[in-house]
């Protein structure tokens, strides 16, 4: 028997983002000296001149409640409206029960709809797709999409390979109702073949001579950097077009693009190779933040907008890329101005 009472599909937009960059600033100088590199290098490589780092005792969730609160009072709403809570992450050091109940917990939004996703520095735009969807079936009206990362807490200072990318901070957004389309069809997919490129290392299940050993040692992150540089820079290009053509505007039509901030010549080679035009303005926060995997666009998107007041409202190329590996790109109408 066919079921009655499908609503009617519901456009949706981003109401606001909100940002959390720890206090203490950590310059190239002083990382190198662990890892036998200078600042240089360091920044011909990446763009990262500095990055935030959390204090030892600043959890995952007390930066999230600081950037949540900040995106829900610029979108104008209570946090009892809020009736989902997706938290982008993969250092939040619990299996369960997820970040995201424990950031409806600490906000008071006890009643809503809370989980966490696991897709690295696409989990943003993999949260942002999945809110668009979530309000189009009817299934949520508000939806706190979360970035969050301590990676300190998950880097080896004395790995060569990554001691100087991750660092740490949260963005969130509101996603609710809008009378027109303020974000466009998700674009997103992966490359598990390459699945063994970015690694959180050891895992908590390891055997040895088919025992489980019990003491493992503290996960960090491993990367192949080059092989994942590579995939970026070719694989990530088409996806970005894909996702403007989804959203049926073309790049002139772009104001501004705000990529997941890995290596400011990634970011370089994508603006070139999909012909984006000067007139669109580029996220560049790696500079001063580093990577923050899942927080790298709503904090990008943060401080783009603090920057280019202007760019409230208008059209916003997003992709993450990272560990999987997975991707996913949306063109979005960037928030209103909050008062
Ligand atoms: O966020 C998730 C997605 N992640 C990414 O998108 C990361 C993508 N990868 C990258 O951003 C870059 O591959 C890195 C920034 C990680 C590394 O840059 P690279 O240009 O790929 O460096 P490389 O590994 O090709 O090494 C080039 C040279 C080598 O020296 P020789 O053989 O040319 O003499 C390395 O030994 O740089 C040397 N090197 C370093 N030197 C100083 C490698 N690491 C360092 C270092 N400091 N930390």
């Amino acid at each position: 028997m066919t079921l009655i009472n499908n609503p009617a599909p519901q456009n949706s937009r981003i109401f606001s983002v909100g940002a959390y960059r720890p206090e203490r600033v950590v310059p190239n100088s002083e990382i190198v000296d662990l890892i036998d590199s200078t600042d240089e290098w360091i920044q011909q490589r990446t763009g990262i001149e500095s990055r935030h780092r959390a204090a030892a005792d600043q959890s995952l969730v007390d930066m999230s409640v600081e950037a949540s609160i900040i995106a829900i009072k610029r979108a104008g709403i209570t946090v009892d409206q809020i009736d989902s809570i997706i938290f982008a992450t993969i250092s939040y050091p619990y299996q369960a029960p997820s970040a995201a109940t424990e950031l409806a917990a600490r906000l008071g939004a006890n009643t809503a709809a809370a989980w966490d996703i696991s897709a690295a520095c696409a989990g943003f735009s993999y949260g942002v797709g999945m809110a668009a969807d979530l309000i189009r079936g009817g299934t949520a009206r508000y939806v706190l999409v979360v970035g969050g990362e301590k990676l300190s807490d998950f880097t080896d200072p004395t790995d060569r390979a990554t001691a100087f990318i991750f660092a740490d901070g949260v963005g969130a957004v509101v996603i609710g109702p809008s009378e027109n389309v303020g974000i466009g069809p998700t674009i997103w997919g992966s490359d598990a073949s390459n699945r063994d490129a970015i690694t959180l290392e050891p895992s908590f299940l390891e055997f040895k001579n088919g025992k489980h050993v019990s003491d493992v040692g503290w996960p960090n992150i491993a990367q192949e950097g080059q092989r994942v540089f590579r995939w970026a820079v070719y694989e990530m290009a088409p996806v970005g077009r894909k996702a403007i053509e989804a959203a049926g505007i073309t790049p002139d039509q772009l104001a501004a693009f705000i990529p997941h901030q890995a290596n400011e010549r990634i970011i370089d080679s994508l603006v070139k190779s999909m012909g984006l035009p000067d007139t669109v303005e580029v996220a560049r926060d790696i500079r001063t933040t580093g990577n923050t995997s899942s927080a790298s666009i709503p904090l990008a998107m943060d401080r783009l907008l603090a920057e280019h007041p202007e760019l409230h409202g208008k059209n916003a190329l997003l992709i993450g890329f990272g560990a999987g590996l997975v991707f996913a790109a949306q063109v979005v109408e960037l928030p209103p101005k909050w008062s």
